[in-house]
């Protein structure tokens, strides 16, 4: 499963991909906006930053705007994904400009089984189920995941990946991984979480304290 970060952040972009298991970016209008930054050269730092795909979303309301302002974002970076919302207009815009113009393109927004198929009609690259809010309406965002992992199966000819957004805890990660969703994208905070557990660090910490207390040493 590949790991995305989602963040308008630069330099919490270039210290999370430092490690090497990073494999791509989204943004979306609110985190641009509370930025302060001119979202074309925001979105040129981020895409110096990662090899992967960054997503930069459109704002407009008509297939055309969509696709003028997806054309002009396009031509930032090579590794840009044109973010279009799941609504008619924006599976218009998706299908002109993954099959006319090139672009990898994020179809965001998604709530339903439905919705996700539709994207991967219109030729999405990706399409992007919110987990997170769909929880806060006390409705489960990952048996969306599965209806979605499970409709992608019964058509192999559909090669959208599945990017799931809005993913706020380890325990949505995990979730994510055992549907077989292809991606998950998390804001930088989450990432440690997946890796700090209070027994790896007790268990570290007698190792090292037997290991310095036995006077051993490795190629010294
Ligand atoms: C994804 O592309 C969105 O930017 C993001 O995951 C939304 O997350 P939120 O629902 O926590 O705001």
């Amino acid at each position: 499963m590949k790991l995305f970060i989602d963040s308008a952040d630069p330099s919490a972009i270039r210290e999370l991909t430092a490690t090497g298991l990073i494999d791509g970016v989204t943004t979306n209008p609110s985190m641009i906006s509370k930025s302060g930054r001119p979202i074309l050269e925001l979105i040129a730092e981020i895409c110096e930053a990662t090899e992967g795909p960054v997503s930069a979303e459109v704002a407009g309301e008509t297939a055309e705007d969509m696709v003028r302002e997806g054309r002009i974002l396009g031509e930032v970076a090579k590794n840009v994904a044109v973010k279009v919302p799941l609504t008619w207009e924006g599976l218009k815009a998706c299908k002109i400009l993954t099959s006319e113009h090139g672009h990898m393109v994020n179809v965001t927004l998604c709530f339903s089984a439905n919705q996700a198929l539709m994207a991967a009609k219109a030729g999405a690259t990706f399409v992007s189920p919110f987990i997170g809010r769909l929880d806060d309406l006390n409705i489960d965002g990952l048996e969306l995941i599965h209806e979605i992992c499970a409709i992608y199966e019964n058509y192999p000819t559909l090669t959208t990946e599945i990017l799931c957004a809005s993913a706020r805890t380890p325990n949505h990660v995990k979730g994510i991984a055992l549907a077989g969703a292809d991606i998950v994208t998390l804001p930088p905070e989450v990432f440690p979480k997946l890796v700090e557990h209070p027994l790896t660090e007790k268990g570290l910490a007698s190792f090292m304290a037997d290991w310095k207390a036995g006077g051993q040493s490795i190629g010294k």
